[in-house]
């Protein structure tokens, strides 16, 4: 008797264990370094990416080599030049250890720093994550691409930006967004790299980038969607931005953002010397009606004259600052009132741009299915399928469409009730949706950049 009672006894924990196990194996790791999908040693012989997450925090406030290039003025038109090559000189040893010799590259022992929560979404290579899953050819008319691209793309706090990350995440499983967690320290930068899988051979614009393999899941050039599969894509983008206060009192922030130009000459840093400003945003001239007039003059961006033909096919609303990696150039479906609410279709309008893309970071804790209270470009509100397959937007220039044009700081939400992301769209776009994919079980609305159901010509 009493053995029998042993026995069931065991068989009862035994499938207390096998239904255990199921279910701590599913719990996903916050801190997981990548998907787990491995290059064959013969392809690959090279590290594999390991996640950056020793957050510091504590910091006392660093040195800012790029508000002296402006000799602690505000930036305009006229100095921006002078402070984005300040900064791109600020990150430039640790960006060419990390672009040119991977074999040396510590990230935490440079000070760099990743986003938790995205190892399922990470290749395993470098850490990859699908940026936009496919560029349309017709985009860049003007620089002979010829091939569709998917891009693939990483993301990199400093030390003083890291702080933040370590607040938020303290607790990964219940991220702290209140009490002001969310808000970015002066002096914090962030680098984000944009790779393309068109390489010179579909895109004469990459001849001569840097090349780095990965591996792929997505290649619209190559038409592989399935298993992943050992590829090569090439650094179109490097954007660098940094909490200012001083330089950029209305929003905060300044957005720079390096293309790659095979007309520079590379020097002693190599392609790090061919990546060249595209130009640089503080603010989204919330003024300038350049519905009414396409050509005003900006005052609160700056683009490089001599940026490469390429790059300046994709710049946003009225020439705002957005680079061939950032989807503010779209076909949008616009209901004109003068004509009784008949739909015109107004093809490749800019209609987003740095700062007002990521002024629109911001996260509803009262509804985290959605997360997101507005999209993150123009959108009217309500019906999702109406002007579909393209995004329903306001017309260029009414009050409804300004919503995204405003400057406002970073701890202002762009909507009443949500918790503002501080221009962090890599925290309320990416990663919480991440988290609350893991917690809930259930998939997020917002992983793509077609998100509400709103079919995005251009992904
Ligand atoms: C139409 C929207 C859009 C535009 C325009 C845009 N971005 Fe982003 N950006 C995103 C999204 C979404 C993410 C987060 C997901 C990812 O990294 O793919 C992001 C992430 C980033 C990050 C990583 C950290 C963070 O703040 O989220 C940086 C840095 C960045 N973008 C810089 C820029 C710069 C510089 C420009 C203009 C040259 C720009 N972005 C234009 C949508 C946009």
């Amino acid at each position: 008797m009493r053995i029998r009672t042993l026995y069931f006894c065991y068989c009862l924990s035994v499938v207390g264990v096998l239904l255990a196990l199921p279910a701590t194996a599913a719990t996903p790791d916050p801190w997981l370094d990548h998907n787990g999908r491995l290059p064959a040693r013969s392809d690959h012989a090279g590290p594999l990416f390991k996640l950056s997450h020793d957050y510091p925090s504590g910091l006392p406030a660093p040195h800012m080599p790029w508000r002296t290039a402006i000799n602690n003025a505000p930036i305009g038109t006229s100095n921006a030049a002078a402070y984005t090559q300040a900064l791109k000189d600020a990150v430039a040893r640790d960006m060419v250890a990390l672009l040119l010799d991977e074999g040396d590259w510590d990230a935490g022992r440079r000070g760099w720093y990743n986003d938790p929560w995205l190892g399922a979404q990470r290749e395993a290579v470098h850490g990859m994550l699908v940026g936009l899953e496919r560029v349309d050819d017709d985009l860049f008319p003007k620089s002979g691409l010829t091939k569709p691209f998917t891009t693939y793309v990483i993301t990199y706090y400093n030390r003083i930006g890291a702080q933040t990350l370590g607040a938020i995440w303290r607790d990964p499983h219940n991220p702290q967004l209140n009490g002001g967690a969310t808000q970015y320290a002066e002096g914090s930068v962030t680098v984000k790299l944009a790779f393309t899988t068109a390489g010179p051979a579909e895109w004469p614009a990459m001849r001569g980038a840097l090349s780095w393999p990965m591996m792929m899941t997505a290649n619209a050039t190559t038409g592989q969607f399935e298993r992943p599969t050992l590829g090569k894509a090439w650094l179109m983008q490097v954007d660098i931005v940094v909490k200012d206060t001083q330089s950029a009192p209305q929003t905060g922030w300044v957005f720079a953002t390096l293309v790659y130009d095979r007309n520079t000459r590379p020097g002693s840093r190599g392609v790090w010397d061919q990546m060249v400003p595209l130009g640089a945003q503080w603010g989204n001239d919330p003024r300038v009606d350049s519905a009414a007039n396409p050509g005003a003059p900006l005052q609160e961006t700056w683009i490089n004259p001599s940026a490469p033909l390429y790059a300046t096919e994709t710049l946003g609303w009225g020439g705002r600052l957005s680079g061939p990696n950032d989807h503010g150039v779209n076909d949008i479906s616009v209901a004109d009132v003068a004509r009784g609410g008949q739909r015109v279709l107004l093809r490749r309008a800019g209609n987003s741009s740095c700062l007002s893309c990521h002024g629109a970071s911001q996260w509803n804790a009262a509804n985290p299915a959605k997360g997101m209270a507005s999209f993150m470009m123009p959108l009217v509100p309500g019906d999702a399928k109406a002007g579909a397959p393209y995004m329903n937007s306001p017309a260029p220039g009414s009050n409804e469409w300004l919503r995204w044009f405003q400057n406002r700081a970073g701890d202002v939400a762009m909507d009443t009730g949500s918790m503002a992301g501080d221009y962090d769209l890599a925290l309320t776009f990416r990663v919480l949706p991440a988290w609350h994919e893991a917690k809930s079980g259930k998939k997020h609305a917002l992983q793509k950049l077609d998100a509400g159901g709103v079919a995005v010509q251009r992904e």
